[in-house]
Formats: structure tokens, C-alpha cells, sequence
């Protein structure tokens, strides 16, 4: 069951779209070489709650930590732990909090300090841009294959891959609602995208092929040939005038 937002919800989604995406930036400010990623997780914590909001990702089917700390090669679900930021590691941060009853859920990557290369922050450029053809697809009227191929043309036509077991998300009252949302998939086909659907769209993108392991801790997703990977999410409503971004600042 696929529950639309009302106007309420939707204020409801801003909210705690605002939240996480406020949090979020100050996570980015932290990232340095020297700190661990373990450093980032107090501070997601202590940040969601002095909003008003809690953290979502804690103990959600027993995740440890209130944020998701990826670096190179991991894609997402990394958790904050003892490993030292060094200069040129590409490193994304996956935030959700819970405000008024509402999630919001976002991811950005960025490189602690330079790029090691112009072909990783070419990676980077094209999974955040990915996103945006994705939320841009996102129209009343269309098919939920239409995000999916937006976003999939894109970044293969960039010559990166994008990773097929983990996907986005119908999100609302709860994290992860019905319906998914690859970021692959043919354009015409799937869902009717309807005035009130909440997404989080979430392209996982590999600088080399599209296979991924799960390590030994349980969580952590990485490609399976080594090569870097990037992840960047928003939670978006669907209106009569387009995709609304949740997750962005005075939204
Ligand atoms: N943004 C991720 C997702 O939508 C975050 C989940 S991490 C978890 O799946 F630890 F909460 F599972
Ligand atoms: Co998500």
C-alpha cells in the first residue's frame, strides 16, 4: 500500500527534510584528515536531537550508529568507526531523522580535501548530477521507470555503473515504504507517479563495475573490483508543479 501525502504530511516531510539536510551540512564541516569516521556519529546524534528530531538509522534492523559513513570503495552503509580520514578520500555520509512523525533521508559524498584523480571527481560530478535528472523525472503523470532510466542513462553514458542490489525508497511515517526505486530501469514502465508520492532517490554509482559485497560486519556494502564509489540522496514529495526536494536548506 502506497500511503499519498497530504498537505499536512508534506509540511511534515519539510520539516524533517530540513533536519537532516541542516545536519548533514555540518557533517560535511567536520570531514578533515585526521578525524575518524567514528567522529561523525556523536555529532549526528547530538545535532538530529537539538532539532527536535531522532535518529532513524539507529538500531534499525540493529544498524549500530545514527549516520552511515562510506569511504572509497564502501558504497553505503559503512559504520563510524576507528578509521582515520586521509587527504583525498572519497567519503559519503547517509543521514536519517524522524521529525513530527516524518522521516527524512538524504546522502552527500564528498573528497576530504582534493580528489585523488579528475576521473574520481568526475564520479562524483555525475552520481550527484544522476540525482538530479532522477528528481527531475519525477513527474505527476509519469512511470516510476522514468527516474530509473533518467538516472541510469545518465551516469552510463558517463561510462560508470550503477549498483543493482540496493535501491531507493518510498519513505514517509517509516523509512522504507513501498514503492523501490532502482536507479536503473525503462523508461514508460512501473508506477503512476501520483501528486503525493514520497521518494528517496538514491544513486549508488561505481567508477568501475556494478557488483558489490556485503563485508563481514554485516553493513557494509563494497565494489567488488575495488574501484571508488559514490552515493548521493534526497527525499522528494511529487506536486502538480513538479518535485519537491525535502532535504535542502530552508526548504
Ligand atoms: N539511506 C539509507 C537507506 O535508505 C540508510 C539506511 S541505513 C540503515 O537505506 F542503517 F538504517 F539501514
Ligand atoms: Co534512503
Amino acid at each position: 500500500m502506497i500511503e499519498l501525502k497530504s498537505d499536512r504530511d508534506r509540511e511534515k516531510m519539510r520539516a524533517a527534510g530540513r533536519v537532516v539536510a541542516e545536519v548533514l551540512q555540518i557533517l560535511t564541516r567536520y570531514v578533515r584528515p585526521g578525524i575518524t569516521t567514528g567522529d561523525l556519529d556523536p555529532v549526528a546524534d547530538r545535532e538530529i536531537r537539538a532539532r527536535g528530531g531522532i535518529p532513524v538509522f539507529k538500531g534499525y534492523h540493529g544498524y549500530p550508529a545514527s549516520v552511515c559513513v562510506s569511504v572509497n570503495d564502501q558504497v553505503v552503509h559503512g559504520i563510524p568507526g576507528p578509521r582515520v580520514l586521509k587527504p583525498a578520500d572519497l567519503v559519503s555520509i547517509d543521514l536519517g531523522a524522524v521529525v513530527e512523525g516524518f522521516v527524512g533521508d538524504a546522502a552527500v559524498s564528498l573528497f576530504v580535501g582534493e580528489p585523488p584523480s579528475p576521473q574520481a571527481a568526475e564520479l562524483l560530478r555525475v552520481t550527484e548530477q544522476s540525482l538530479y535528472r532522477g528528481i527531475a523525472a519525477a513527474q505527476v503523470g509519469g512511470r516510476l521507470g522514468d527516474i530509473s532510466a533518467a538516472v541510469q542513462d545518465y551516469v552510463e553514458s558517463h561510462g560508470f555503473s550503477v549498483v543493482r542490489e540496493f535501491v531507493g525508497h518510498g519513505i514517509g511515517r517509516e523509512m522504507h515504504e513501498e514503492p523501490q526505486v532502482p536507479n536503473y530501469g525503462v523508461r514508460g514502465r512501473g508506477l503512476l507517479l501520483k501528486s503525493g508520492l514520497a521518494l528517496a532517490i538514491e544513486p549508488m554509482i561505481n567508477l568501475g563495475g556494478c557488483e558489490v559485497n556485503v563485508l563481514p560486519d554485516g553493513w557494509t556494502v563494497v565494489t567488488r573490483d575495488g574501484s571508488l564509489s559514490a552515493h548521493f540522496e534526497h527525499t522528494i514529495v511529487l506536486g502538480a508543479e513538479g518535485p519537491e526536494i525535502m532535504t535542502v536548506l530552508e526548504a
